[in-house]
């Protein structure tokens, strides 16, 4: 298993490792192809066997120049609970910063309490004012009508520059 950026190829084998994410209940995980290529600089993979086992595809913000932003994230139910998510967002933290972004931002559906969990392991802290779900922060209709999202954000600090030179070093 190697993680890697990702690449224009791996546009199919991440279609289908989102469709295994869920237990192969529909969700609206559908990606587009420009993270594949034009977002690759800040978007890795987990590779096994030929397939993606892991996959988060993020991007620099342009209205926002000190954030980058987390699009998607998925660990095969297969690799869950053995660090590959949280490996996944130490490579992203690294490069956020390479980039010079001081923090990062993530989005979650407020009934997945095992996705915010794991941002909230992470340290992410949910941001937005919106009515209280559970004990969550909502903001309300984010994607659309009764499309509400956790948002989370996480600063990423100094702690991370001895891992962002030893990446730059390998290149
Ligand atoms: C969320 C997801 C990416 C986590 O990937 P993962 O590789 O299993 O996560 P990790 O093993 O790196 O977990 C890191 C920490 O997060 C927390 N965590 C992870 N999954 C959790 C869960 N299901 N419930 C509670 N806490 C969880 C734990 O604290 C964990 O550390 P620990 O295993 O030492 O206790 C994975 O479950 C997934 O793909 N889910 C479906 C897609 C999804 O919901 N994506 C996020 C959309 S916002």
């Amino acid at each position: 298993v190697h993680l890697r950026h990702v690449k224009d190829s791996d546009y199919e084998k991440a279609l289908a490792l989102t469709d295994s994410l869920w237990d192969g209940r529909p969700r609206d995980a559908r990606l587009s192809r420009v993270f594949f290529v034009q977002f690759a600089q800040v978007s890795f993979a987990f590779e096994a066997d030929g397939d993606l086992v892991g996959l988060l595809l993020g991007l620099l913000s342009q209205t926002r120049p000190d954030e980058a932003v987390v699009h998607f994230v998925g660990v095969d139910p297969a690799f869950r609970r053995l660090g590959f998510g949280r490996r996944l967002y130490e490579r992203f933290f690294a490069a956020a910063q390479m980039h010079g972004r001081k923090a990062v931002r993530a989005y979650a559906v407020p009934a997945d309490r095992e996705a915010i969990a794991f941002h909230l392991a992470l340290g992410f802290e949910p941001l937005g004012e919106g009515a209280l779900a559970k004990d969550t922060p909502v903001c309300p209709d984010y994607t659309g009508k009764g499309g509400h999202r956790v948002v989370l954000r996480r600063s990423v600090g100094p702690e991370l520059e001895a891992l962002s030179t030893s990446l730059t070093r390998a290149g």
